[in-house]
Parts: structure tokens; C-alpha cells; sequence
């Protein structure tokens, strides 16, 4: 994500977020998702209709209780650095975020100081951002252009975009050292369904197959994630616990209390198709429209247009899909007590079409306002604030929690299989 582009803008009240949202439901068309895979979205669409009937979402089996501990222990966020975020990898954009040879992200988010670049023959490749000669950073922006590679600006050393040391300045008061073992220090990193996948440290390595699993493997192209336009993006800092700032994306049972007077006029809160996908999962919420589809035939559905299709990418990764926007939060841990939110908004709308930009920007400014005013501060600030003295010992996650409830098994898990 771009964040040269980062304006902040003043948040937007609730009756400005429903006119963006108005807006946008009135123009259905402006993007369209070509190859979603009809069956799974009817298959979804049909269950989220029971449910809604139902006033539920899929539920979890029973009850679960956590100590605030998880929250607030410093042996513990070890323990997760370790098994989770040190294993595996994020999501440091979308492929358009890094389009042409020699764009760049730089990233330190994860604990290491990362350039995901794209070399000349259009592959994806990351750095840690630190010369061979005496570790400057190569690059100081977020996200730009290097040209065909990078020049140290402390003694001017040049690597090409695969890394290679080209150039020493004053070479022979170094006694000519094999440029080739002086190469920048290679970060695993793959594109993938339009996203980039990258390790959050030298030496650890993708498997893409094994992480995303078959399913998702055969799921995720269907969303057209190589294909989005511009996007608008900034982080937001929080005084809270990384699995706080998860669990604010991972149930809809707040919308007809946090969204009463905005997201909850189009929502049926608290009802929901959840999927476990390994230790993944996938969240769909139906728009109170979903109910028009069952006077229709089925032959005549378009069920996109009627669900939010989110899917959360074990450890940390958001995607929220529309025919119109891709809304992308990426969890960033970055000690026990805080951690960063970064949301960006990708178009799937022809932006040059009269009016789309426009349309773009207010759904940017209604998502991130709905997010900075109700979400992060009910699920994140003040929650945290209530576990850190340990006045509040313990939580409850109802049935209606599945994702929530199945987010923290699979980190349990990984923490228990980091453990052994
Ligand atoms: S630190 Fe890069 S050239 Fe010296
Ligand atoms: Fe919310």
C-alpha cells in the first residue's frame, strides 16, 4: 500500500458514512467481480438467508472463557514473536502497490527492515533495507521508485534490484571483495493471487501451498485481488494488544449496537456465514437486501451484491471484499500493550469513469471513520485499558464468536507447536 498518500482527513459522522454507503449501494455495476465462483457465493448466499431468518450466525459449539492475561503478559507476546510472527509471513501489499520494476515498499513493521521490490523480469524480491558495507538503509520513503537498483547515500555502494553488489566505491582500499558474497540479504517473498507474501526475517522461508492451504489456493484468484486500482491507505496506532485489534474485524453480533446509525441500516448484525479454512477462516455478512434473492430464481442472482466476503489470513490479514473496494487491514504487533491497524482501500471501479473517484474517496473516509470512532476504540483502546491493571481477569466469547473463538485456537496452537 502507498502510504506517500496517507492525507489525514476528518473523520466523518455517521449520517455523512450512510450517504457515502447510499451512494455506493446505488451503483452496483461500478465493478463487478467477473470471476467470483458463482457456486460457493450461492452456496453462501442460501446459507446466509437461513440465518438470517434465524437472527444468527454459524455458531461455535460451546462458550469460550480467556484470562486478560493473554492480553497483557510479556512472556506470552514472546512466546507469540516466536512461534507466530517469526514463522509466518505477512501481507506487505497488493501486487499493484508494487507494479513496475524498481517500485518499492519499505516495511520495518514485522522487526526487520524490509525493500519489496519487483526486478527487471517483473519477479517480486525483498531486501533487508541495510548495506553490505556498514548496514545504512538504502531507501528512507515508504514506498517509491529506485530505477534499475539502489545507491548506500553513505559511501555510495550499488546493488541492482536482485541484490547484487555492482559497484564499491574506492574498491581497492576493500582488497577487491568478491561482489558476490556482498550481495543485500535476501527476505523470502512471493506474489501471490495479487497479493505479496513476505517472511518477517531472513532465513525463513515461504511455502505458500502449505500456508494458504487447497482451498484458499483455489479461492482467493477468484477475487480479482490483480486487478484493483488505487489505493489510499494509513496506518493507525493503538494502545492495545495485537489479538484485541484482530478480534474488532471478526464478528458483525456489534453492528446493531457500535453501527447502530450506520452500518447497521444495510447489515443484518449478528448474523453470519463464518468458514474455518485451516487456520484461516472465512466471514461473510449478508446486506438486509440478501432477502430480495429468495423471491428471485436462482439463475438470476447476483449474490455479490447482497454479502460482504471477508477472509482473515492467519496471523494478521483482512481482506473485505465488494464488487466495488477491497478494504485490507493488516494487524502489526509491536509490543504487548500496542500494536498497528494498517488500513488501506483498493478500487475495483474504473476510476477514470465520471463520478467513481469521487465515490472512491467517500468510501475510504466512511470505512476508516466507522473504524477510528467505533470499532478500535470499543474493541482496542478502552478494552485494553480495562485488562492491563488487571482489574478485568476474565473474557467471554459466545457461540455467536465463532471467528474469534477459532482465531485464538489457532494461535494457541502455534504457540503451543512454537513451545515444543
Ligand atoms: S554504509 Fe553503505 S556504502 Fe557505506
Ligand atoms: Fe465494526
Amino acid at each position: 500500500m502507498n502510504e506517500g498518500q496517507i492525507e489525514r482527513q476528518e473523520l466523518l459522522s455517521d449520517e455523512e458514512a450512510m450517504a457515502a454507503t447510499v451512494k455506493m449501494r446505488a451503483k452496483l455495476d461500478a465493478g463487478g467481480l467477473t470471476e467470483v465462483n458463482r457456486q460457493t457465493m450461492i452456496g453462501i448466499a442460501d446459507r446466509l438467508i437461513a440465518l438470517a431468518k434465524e437472527g444468527r450466525p454459524t455458531l461455535a459449539e460451546s462458550v469460550m472463557e480467556v484470562d486478560t492475561g493473554i492480553y497483557t503478559d510479556p512472556a506470552l507476546f514472546e512466546a507469540e514473536t516466536h512461534a507466530i510472527f517469526d514463522r509466518f509471513p505477512f501481507v506487505a501489499g497488493l501486487s499493484r502497490d508494487v507494479e513496475k520494476p524498481g517500485d518499492f515498499l519499505n516495511t520495518s513493521d514485522f522487526g526487520t527492515p524490509t525493500i519489496v521490490t519487483r526486478n527487471k523480469d517483473g519477479q517480486i524480491k525483498a531486501f533487508v533495507n541495510s548495506c553490505r558495507h556498514r548496514g545504512a538503509a538504502l531507501v528512507y520513503e515508504p514506498s517509491g521508485n529506485t530505477g534499475a537498483g539502489f545507491t548506500c547515500p553513505y559511501h555510495g555502494w550499488s546493488y541492482n534490484l536482485d541484490g547484487k553488489l555492482l559497484g564499491i566505491t574506492c574498491n581497492s582500499s576493500f582488497g577487491n571483495p568478491d561482489k558476490g558474497e556482498h550481495g543485500l540479504v535476501e527476505v523470502a517473498a512471493e506474489e501471490r493471487h495479487g497479493l505479496i507474501f513476505v517472511a518477517t526475517k531472513p532465513g525463513v522461508s515461504l511455502n505458500l501451498d502449505e500456508y494458504l492451504g487447497d482451498e484458499l489456493n483455489q479461492e482467493l484468484p477468484h477475487w480479482g485481488f490483480d486487478k484493483v486500482q488505487a489505493s489510499k491507505a494509513a496506518p493507525i496506532p493503538l494502545d492495545g494488544n495485537w489479538k484485541l485489534s484482530l478480534e474488532a474485524f471478526l464478528e458483525s453480533y456489534h453492528f446493531d449496537y457500535a453501527h447502530r446509525d450506520n452500518l447497521a441500516h444495510f447489515y443484518f448484525g449478528n448474523v453470519a456465514d463464518v468458514t474455518p479454512m485451516g487456520r484461516h477462516l472465512r466471514f461473510s455478512v449478508p446486506h438486509k437486501s440478501i432477502m430480495e434473492l429468495a423471491d428471485q430464481p436462482v439463475d438470476e442472482w447476483v449474490p455479490e451484491n447482497h454479502i460482504t466476503l471477508a477472509y482473515m489470513l492467519f496471523p494478521g490479514t483482512i481482506l473485505i471484499n465488494s464488487p466495488q473496494v477491497l478494504e485490507f487491514f493488516q494487524i502489526v504487533p509491536v509490543s504487548v500493550g500496542k500494536s498497528i491497524v494498517r488500513h488501506a482501500c483498493y478500487a475495483r471501479m474504473d476510476l477514470n469513469e465520471p463520478g467513481n473517484r469521487e465515490m472512491f474517496e467517500m468510501t475510504w473516509e466512511s470505512a476508516h471513520s466507522i473504524v477510528l470512532r467505533q470499532d478500535l476504540p470499543y474493541g482496542v483502546t478502552t478494552a485494553h485499558a480495562g485488562v492491563k491493571g488487571k482489574a478485568m481477569p476474565k473474557f467471554l466469547f459466545g457461540r455467536n464468536e465463532m471467528a474469534l473463538q477459532h482465531m485464538h485456537g489457532e494461535i494457541r496452537k502455534a504457540v503451543a507447536e512454537g513451545a515444543s
